[in-house]
């Protein structure tokens, strides 16, 4: 049984495609650019500064190696969470194209933070990988939140906690950007980790 607050969720939720309303995009942009400032204005990159995934966040996320989804209310954009093809995030891992993905955005308005709505958006997000045939997600999240809380890394790993095989591997903490701070890779499988449903 769903909850009207699930079935709101859930009508909510929009796959992004190239279609997908102008007003939509520049609201992505700007709670993106209003976390982040001007880091994802121009050119995305990948794992390293020598590849270059998409001109702008526009193009990356309707790319054909993307899989987005947003929470959108009234044309508003209230979340998003957006996974490149692995191969195209990191060209070294070629072989892994089409069943590895890597979570490389997510992100909520902050006036919505804190109300559980990652998962909604999580969740649609797995489904939509794992129906492309992707086994695996990889995420980099961060260890201490921007204003010193705890960061979300401890939240995903508490979350997926309770659910077998939902996390393969967890990395140590480590510092790859500075402005970002220290962060943890996780590999996630994604069918184990959809094991509990919202809906
Ligand atoms: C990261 C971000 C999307 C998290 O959203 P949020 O609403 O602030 O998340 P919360 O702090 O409420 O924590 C997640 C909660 O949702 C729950 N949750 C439900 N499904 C979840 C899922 N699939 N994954 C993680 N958490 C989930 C968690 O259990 C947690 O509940 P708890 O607080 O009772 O432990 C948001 O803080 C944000 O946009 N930050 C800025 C952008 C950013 O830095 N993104 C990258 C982070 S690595």
């Amino acid at each position: 049984m769903i909850t009207e607050a699930e079935k709101f969720e859930r009508d909510n939720i929009i796959t992004i495609n190239p279609n997908t309303s102008p007003k939509v995009f520049k609201s992505i942009q700007d709670i993106t650019d209003a976390e982040f400032g001007d880091i994802f204005a121009d050119k995305i990159l990948g794992a390293t500064d020598d590849v270059i995934i998409a001109p702008d966040l526009g193009s990356a996320l309707v790319d054909e190696a993307a899989s987005a989804v947003a929470l959108v209310e009234h044309d508003s954009v209230i979340g998003y969470s957006y996974a490149v093809d692995i191969a195209k995030f990191d060209p070294v891992r070629s072989v892994e194209q089409g069943k590895t993905a890597y979570l490389y955005l997510t992100v909520l308005d902050k006036n919505f933070r804190g109300k559980g709505k990652v998962g909604f958006l999580t969740d649609e997000l797995f489904r939509n990988l794992l129906k492309k045939g992707y086994t695996h997600v990889e995420r980099d999240c961060k260890t201490i939140s921007k204003d010193g809380n705890e960061g979300y890394a401890d939240k995903v790993q508490r979350h997926y906690s309770d659910l077998p095989g939902a996390i393969e591997y967890i990395s140590e903490d480590r510092v790859r950007f500075e402005d970002v701070g220290p962060e943890r890779l996780f590999r996630m499988n994604i069918a184990k980790s959809l094991a509990r449903h919202y809906y």
